[in-house]
């Protein structure tokens, strides 16, 4: 379980150094698809939006599960914790807006739309148990939560293999929409239910 903390820690890392770099200091929409760009270009308030909110969040969940922050440092973990309750809310309700302008079609829309959705949810949920002091089930809902986050690094692996496939990417995308976050939210919810994931607090 360490092994996939800490692969889940450098992935999650790397995956929001890339956006920065490549959103915030190049051209917008240089390392998409023309028809992505040009979405893009004319929804950047929308999409610049989403990447730098859900970036915060990407940047944050993985520390917020670190044992010791939480123990050691439970203000710390509170106040990371706000910000990264933000920028879900943020990051969620401007990736909904982007869902319909997505690349791929109906399917593409719905994939992303419900991933939105989901991320929202499961976030608020997160957030009102622990107001009402209920640790177990913000855990529970926060492991949903960042498992739904994670889309975005199981996103680039897909592509990754979907380019290595030889497959047309306008044929491989709109399944993307959902296979970056179905297969999370399966595993998330069977490691609840293992012993290999215990609440500490
Ligand atoms: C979990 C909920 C998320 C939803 C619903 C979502 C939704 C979307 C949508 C609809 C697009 C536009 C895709 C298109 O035009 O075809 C997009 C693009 C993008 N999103 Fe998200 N996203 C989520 C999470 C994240 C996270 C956590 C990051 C963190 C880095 C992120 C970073 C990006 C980036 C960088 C792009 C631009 C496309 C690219 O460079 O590949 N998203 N997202």
């Amino acid at each position: 379980m360490k092994f996939l903390q800490s692969l889940i820690f450098i992935l999650s890392i790397s995956v929001a150094a890339y956006a920065l770099f490549i959103y915030g200091f190049l051209e917008l929409g240089i390392a998409v698809h023309p028809a992505m760009k040009k979405n893009f270009q004319a929804h950047s308030i929308g999409i610049y939006t989403h990447i730098f909110s859900s970036m915060i969040a990407l940047l944050l969940g993985p520390f917020q599960f670190t044992k010791s922050l939480r123990i050691k440092k439970p203000t710390v973990h509170r106040l990371l914790g706000k910000f990264y309750f933000v920028s879900v809310l943020i990051g969620s309700i401007s990736g909904l807006y982007m869902s319909f302008y997505s690349f791929g079609g109906t399917i593409s829309h719905y994939g992303f739309g419900t991933l939105a959705i989901l991320w929202f949810v499961t976030g608020m949920m997160a957030y009102s148990s622990i107001i009402k002091g209920n640790v177990v089930n913000h855990f529970k809902w926060i492991f949903i939560n960042f498992a739904l986050t994670f889309a975005a690094v199981t996103l680039r692996t897909g592509l990754g293999i979907g380019f290595a496939s030889g497959l047309p990417f306008e044929v491989f995308y709109p399944y993307l929409a959902w296979l970056c976050w179905l297969p999370n939210l399966i595993a998330a919810l069977f490691l609840l239910n293992t012993k290999f994931v215990r609440i500490e607090y």
